[in-house]
């Protein structure tokens, strides 16, 4: 199939082609150029004077989860911090709990919707992290959900599994025990799965300690899973070092990342992973991406999608406040939404930008260039989604 008449075609890599065509073979791209050159094919798809990107890679999500948190977010706009809520039992337990309680059919129903709202939205490749089981039932429970949605849905899916999300009630007064699961029947039961790519752990106060990470990510290793990490969320904690250390594929958040974090994220090829949505949503500092690209770090932005720090899946509007708030330009949100985004997802050969070999996952803009649909914000400005060749 050839998709012609594309006013615009912003490739990432190498670039804006006005006046483009660009041909699909088998889900990929075969062809790109001007379509004054383009080959002869006999389906042709009009674009009607579109901009064409390539679609969205959110990176770092926590999809699949039973209830939601409304409650908590009026007790915060009441005064409460979001550490605060978290040791009174509410936070990620609460989720925990409802997760827990839920059924895997109902579990895949709620999940399934909120994977089709990050199509709407122009996501083709999405990342999701177990987490919200924090018991080897749940958690198994959650990743065979994502299976599901895997074998389900045209999107890229990315299983991560984040058992070391935070202490569990039942095991609040004996960490190492915690640690123990997670390494000795956790990991062994979740890794027979066969579809797990990541290990995450939030390292915090009140959370996971470098040093427990380094034991979880260190097991998770010998499974063949690749490191992430949450760190300097909430506190500065040497957590951009640690990420160094475990040779992290991405450190996420980064919000209280210090000189020396920077400096340390810079020698490697671990992306720097910011979530502007839920400094905005927590109303804190966003992380200092402005001060880490000029470093030279490589960064990639995601929503952060969960019930607690960012309950949306819109990544444009993920775009709008990275831009915004967090004083990128558009051309490094562009390609912090789709090619880093792709890197720290190790998937960078497949998706992340229009090239040839690559998916045919694309967005067909309803705009006049690809900088108007980050401008007009909370609105849905795209026309046409394709994944792997195939209108959605
Ligand atoms: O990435 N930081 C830890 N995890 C999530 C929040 C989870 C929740 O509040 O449910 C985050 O912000
Ligand atoms: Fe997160």
């Amino acid at each position: 199939m050839l998709l012609t008449n594309i006013s615009r075609l912003v490739t990432i890599s190498s670039g804006v082609v006005e006046n483009a065509a660009l041909q699909i073979e088998s889900g990929k791209i075969k062809w790109l150029g001007y379509a004054s050159q383009a080959p002869a094919s006999r389906e042709i798809f009009d674009c009607q004077q579109t901009v064409v990107t390539p679609g969205l890679v959110d990176c770092h999500t926590h999809l699949v989860h039973a209830r939601y948190r409304q409650k908590e977010y009026a007790m915060r706009a009441e005064g409460k911090n979001y550490l605060e809520i978290a040791s009174a039992g509410d936070g990620i337990l609460s989720t925990v709990q409802s997760t827990r309680a839920v059924s895997f059919d109902e579990l895949y129903e709620i999940s399934a919707k909120r994977l089709q709202e990050a199509l709407f939205f122009g996501t083709t490749a999405i990342e999701i992290k177990s987490g919200y089981g924090l018991d080897i039932d749940t958690e198994i429970k959650i990743l065979q959900v994502v299976q599901k949605l895997q074998r389900e849905f045209p999107l890229t899916i990315v299983p991560t599994f984040m058992g070391a999300h935070t202490f569990p009630e039942e095991f609040k007064n004996r960490r190492l025990d915690y640690v123990h699961l997670l390494v000795m029947e956790m990991l062994p039961a979740v890794a027979k799965l066969g579809i797990i790519k990541f290990c995450d752990v939030f390292v915090e106060e009140g959370a996971f300690s470098p040093e427990e990470a380094t034991q979880i990510i260190e097991a998770a290793k010998k499974y063949k899973m690749e490191c992430k990490l949450h760190v300097d969320q909430l506190t500065p904690g040497k957590g951009a070092e640690l990420a160094v250390k475990l040779k992290a594929v991405s450190a996420d958040h980064l919000e209280n990342i210090s000189e020396e974090g920077i400096a340390a994220l810079k020698k490697t090829n671990t992306v720097a992973v910011v979530l502007p949505g839920a400094s905005f949503f927590l109303g804190v500092k966003p992380a200092p991406a402005r001060k880490m690209i000029d470093a030279g770090l490589k960064v990639a932005i995601s929503t952060d999608y969960n019930p607690g720090t960012n309950p949306s899946l819109n990544l444009m509007l993920t775009a709008t406040q990275a831009v915004s708030f967090c004083k990128m330009t558009c051309d490094e949100v562009w390609k912090g939404i789709t090619l880093h985004a792709a890197e720290a997802l190790q998937l960078e050969k497949e998706v992340g930008s229009l090239a040839v070999g690559k998916n045919a996952d694309l967005i067909l803009w309803g705009a006049p260039d690809e900088n108007y649909p980050i401008y007009r914000y909370g609105r849905k400005s795209s026309r046409h989604i394709f994944i792997k060749g195939k209108k959605c």
